[in-house]
């Protein structure tokens, strides 16, 4: 395993649409094991493949209790509801945007194995999966966000994490 850089936005790769997943061989294995690690250390909730430079149909999802879930060819099938939250982004650090995503998504996806699997994401997991997978269409949580923390509430947001 070994870590990949994430990029930051501004670079091109970050913009284009990622392409479906059709081999699963060792270069996808070693892709999603060095992902796992590369997650692992930034301490961030998901991941796409394109923030690490890899232009497929490949994310990670925090979903807390189940772990992180590898999801090959993610598709949303299902979106209800709304909710409005902090959103952030590993390729855009330090920065917070108020982002209306579905309260709930249902997704279809392959393991590592190709097996299909299905989810069904509720709240912080449903904006995961959503934010996860705008990625591999070259969409950013900032093209999307309602409005953008500005630096006071910035501030206060670090206050209050310092204090918890
Ligand atoms: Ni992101």
């Amino acid at each position: 395993m070994a870590l990949r850089q994430i990029l930051k936005d501004g670079d091109p790769s970050l913009r284009k649409v990622s392409r479906p997943v059709t081999k699963f061989n060792d270069r996808l294995m070693m892709l999603l094991d060095d992902m796992q690690q590369t997650l692992a250390e930034s301490g961030g909730v998901g991941l796409a493949a394109p923030q690490v430079g890899v232009l497929r149909r490949v994310v990670l999802v925090d979903t807390g209790e189940q772990g992180i879930i590898e999801m090959i060819n993610p598709v949303i099938t299902h979106r209800e509801g709304e909710q409005e939250d902090l959103e952030g982004c590993l390729s855009i650090p330090g920065k917070y945007g108020i982002v209306r995503r579905p309260q709930k998504v249902r997704a279809t996806y392959l393991d590592r194995d190709g097996n299909e699997c299905e989810i069904e994401a509720e709240d912080f997991v449903a904006r995961i999966v959503c934010h996860e997978t705008d990625h591999l269409e070259g969409t950013l949580y900032i093209d999307v966000a309602e409005r953008m923390l500005t630096d006071e509430e910035m501030q206060e947001l670090e206050q209050k994490r310092g204090e918890s």
